[in-house]
């Protein structure tokens, strides 16, 4: 049985007494019978650990260097996400994969980078409007999936994935339920292949997902919780969807 995970991804997103504030509101409504996670920006991981330390939800970064250490200015190593206890970090979100051009093969090193130093990476992976419309939504999510199954190999089985189609981020325009759940049959079996572990592996959905959507998508056989970006910034709509 795959316990549902919902994480928060802040994006470029808050402030000292803002983080504290939404912090607080989320571990007051504690106990969930989710597992939940926020995904801050990295100035704010030690002040999240220590507010999060002792309870029961996670924390983690929005990306991490493929790079082990070394001379990578302004770049953040997966053994410095550890010492501060991250669980996870998100890697080959679709606004790295567009602003900063990452490749595939970079969104796997990176993912690879991550699980060496025990940080579970969430791999994201996603069509374009374009490419749905084109009847090449299966091909892009499977291509931009493989690259990290290749690399991985048998510990593929150790990460989280999330499908976020990026016509659905940001936009208010969710991807039904009906929509989200082909992909994700199809990332799981894909996973399935690879690993042999396909069922025991978690797959989030992203995009819009707010209060009021979420129980429709997460009731899903196959999304095993969501990835949240604007509605992870008020505790009030996080908290609802931690318990839709
Ligand atoms: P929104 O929830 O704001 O659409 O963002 C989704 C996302 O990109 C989470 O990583």
């Amino acid at each position: 049985m795959r316990t549902k995970l919902v994480v928060g991804n802040w994006k470029m997103h808050g402030s000292r007494p803002a983080n504290a504030e939404l912090l607080a509101g989320v571990l007051a409504a504690r106990p969930y019978t989710t597992d939940v996670a926020v995904c801050v920006p990295y100035v704010y991981l030690t002040e999240t650990a220590a507010t999060l330390a002792g309870s029961d939800i996670r924390w983690g970064a929005q990306d991490v260097s493929s790079h082990a250490q070394g001379a990578y200015t302004g770049e953040v190593s997966a053994a410095m996400l550890a010492e501060f206890g991250c669980r996870y970090a998100i890697v080959g979100h679709s606004e790295r994969r567009a602003y900063h051009a990452e490749s595939d093969q970079l969104v796997a090193e990176k993912a690879q980078a991550a699980l060496a130093k025990g940080v579970t990476p969430i791999v994201c992976v996603g069509e374009t409007l374009a490419q749905r419309d084109a009847g090449e939504t299966e091909a892009v999510v499977k291509r931009q999936l493989s690259a990290v199954i290749h690399l991985l190999a048998h510990c593929a089985s150790e990460i989280v994935v999330a499908y976020e189609p990026v016509w659905a981020i940001g936009t208010g325009r969710t991807a039904s339920p009906e929509q989200a759940q082909a992909v994700h049959a199809v990332l799981r079996a894909q996973l399935q292949a690879a690993t042999g572990h396909g069922a025991a592996m978690r797959i989030l959905y992203g995009g819009s997902v707010k209060a009021d959507n979420a129980a429709a998508l997460f009731s899903q056989p196959d999304i095993d919780g969501g990835l949240i970006g604007g509605a992870s910034l008020k505790a009030a709509d996080f908290v609802a969807i931690c318990r839709a």
